[in-house]
């Protein structure tokens, strides 16, 4: 188990207090399991994600984008397997009237006396198991009772296979290329909790590599191997990571290899994301239930076959929740006690504080004229509120990497101090170099100071 600082507790207190993710619907009394980001989560989850289009798309010349609806065809979930086996086993206790997994009855607490598990008290009153099918479902159509039954998506990938066919005939893509999607994905789940790490309501980065089947095995190798590196190159700790291949009873109905990426929570060692070697599973169902061709057809050679399908899909939420857990810390500055978020500074909400050392003086006008230079370039934030130190403090906790302090010399010399959240460090920049000098930072190679300490 992590032996640092960081408890869930503490995330969620952090998260709340700072404005990156709020209960959601609290001034009805909260909907279980379903959360907002407030401002500097939504700056977070952005940078996420646009690291994730920037790995897939920008740095390789073999995947496109795609953002496809949430609703699609009901077909989709027949041939995809999700209507029949997309289900969890499911108990009702008569008793306390409270819905359990069946396969997690370990894990749960009994209604009336949670030291026990359900079924463990001569009160407990337990139906027999029944699937219980995770799609949530609605209908299309102005009259309910006329409307066709249609399903929230419950994972993102499904849109990328009705597509192939468009990406065969007007990107004219050969395998080995890949399609990558970021959406949100809707699950009944019946086991939440943990904060954003399980969710009803979440957003997914997925990403189908469609391939020649006989080189499906080495390409699942590749994408394993980019994968880790993507999130330790964001500053995830390496020995907090690790590659967990799915034994045999754990894949899913489509694969033939599933490793999962996984995170070491404060709940314990935890899926970040699945690598799956998907076979030709998606694209022979859709083709079957469509009608439709879907295949790769070599028009000089005559060559056809069904490609085969890699694919990386990791959860946005859960990535949030990860880099926020691996960057909580706690020190001590000259006898206080301070929270600070060593977020790679990429990541970081915000990158740079402007703060005028008082509110008088010229400080402020110098101090906006600096900010105003430097959000042309970057995120950056003003503050001129209250005292230094509960000024740094306050951009220590959303993670901010550097703070720009305007004093009296500033008025003098048009110099600044240049303050470093992780180091401390001071130094003195002319303000006419501060934009380089930020650029430069952030261009850097990053390294968690957590992994020296
Ligand atoms: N297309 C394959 C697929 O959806 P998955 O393992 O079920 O695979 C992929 O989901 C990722 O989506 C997970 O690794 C996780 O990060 C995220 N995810 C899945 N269910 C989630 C939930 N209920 N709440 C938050 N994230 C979830």
């Amino acid at each position: 188990m992590p032996t640092d600082a960081v408890t869930m507790d503490k995330i969620v207190s952090l998260c709340k207090r700072r404005g990156f993710v709020f209960p959601s619907s609290e001034i009805y009394g909260g909907l279980g399991s379903s959360y907002d980001y407030g401002h500097y989560g939504v700056l977070l989850k952005n940078n996420v994600k646009n690291q994730w289009w920037k790995a897939m798309l920008q740095e390789r010349d073999d995947v496109v984008a795609l953002d496809s609806a949430i609703i699609q065809h009901p077909r989709t979930w027949e041939a995809s397997g999700h209507l029949a086996g997309f289900t969890d086993p499911l108990v009702d206790c008569r008793t306390c009237k409270l819905r359990f997994r069946a396969d997690k009855l370990e894990d749960a607490q009994c209604g009336r006396k949670p030291s026990k598990h359900p079924g463990e008290t001569p009160d407990c009153d337990l139906t027999e198991a029944r699937d219980f099918n995770l799609m949530f479902e609605t209908t299309v159509g102005p009259v309910k009772e006329e409307g066709s039954t249609v399903y929230l998506r419950p994972e993102t990938a499904q849109g990328i296979f009705l597509n192939f066919k468009n990406y065969m005939q007007f990107a004219r893509k050969k395998p080995p290329f890949g399609i990558a999607q970021i959406g949100k994905s809707f699950r009944n789940e019946i086991t939440t909790g943990n904060f954003i790490f399980r969710t009803r309501e979440f957003e997914q980065m997925e990403m189908e590599f469609f391939v020649p089947p006989d080189e499906a095995q080495s390409w699942h190798q590749h994408w394993l191997a980019e994968r880790i590196s993507w999130w330790t190159s964001l500053g995830l700790r390496p020995d907090h990571l690790r590659l967990r291949p799915h034994t045999a009873d754990e894949l899913s109905h489509y694969s033939s290899a599933t490793s999962d990426v996984e995170y070491l929570f404060p709940i314990g060692w935890s899926e970040l994301e699945g690598i799956a070697n998907r076979g030709n599973f998606d694209l022979t169902q859709h083709a079957t239930f469509s009608g439709q061709k879907l295949e790769y057809v070599d028009t000089a050679t005559g060559e056809r076959y069904v490609p085969h399908v890699i694919e990386p899909a990791a959860g946005v939420d859960r990535a949030l929740l990860a880099f926020l857990v691996d960057a909580y810390d706690e020190d001590e500055i000259e006898g206080e006690q301070r929270t600070v978020l060593r977020l790679h500074p990429i990541l970081a909400p915000v990158k740079v504080a402007v703060l005028p050392l008082v509110r008088k003086d010229g400080q402020p006008e110098l101090a906006t004229e600096v900010y105003r230079e430097l959000r042309d370039h970057v995120q950056a934030e003003y503050d001129e509120g209250g005292a230094i130190g509960r000024r740094y403090r306050r951009q220590d906790e959303i993670g901010t990497p550097w703070a720009v302090t305007i004093d009296h010399q500033s008025l003098q010399d048009r110099t600044v101090t240049l303050r470093d959240r992780d180091s401390l460090a001071q130094v003195r920049v002319p303000i006419g170099e501060l934009v380089d000098v930020i650029r430069g930072r952030l261009g850097e190679l990053w390294r968690s100071p957590k992994l020296d300490g």
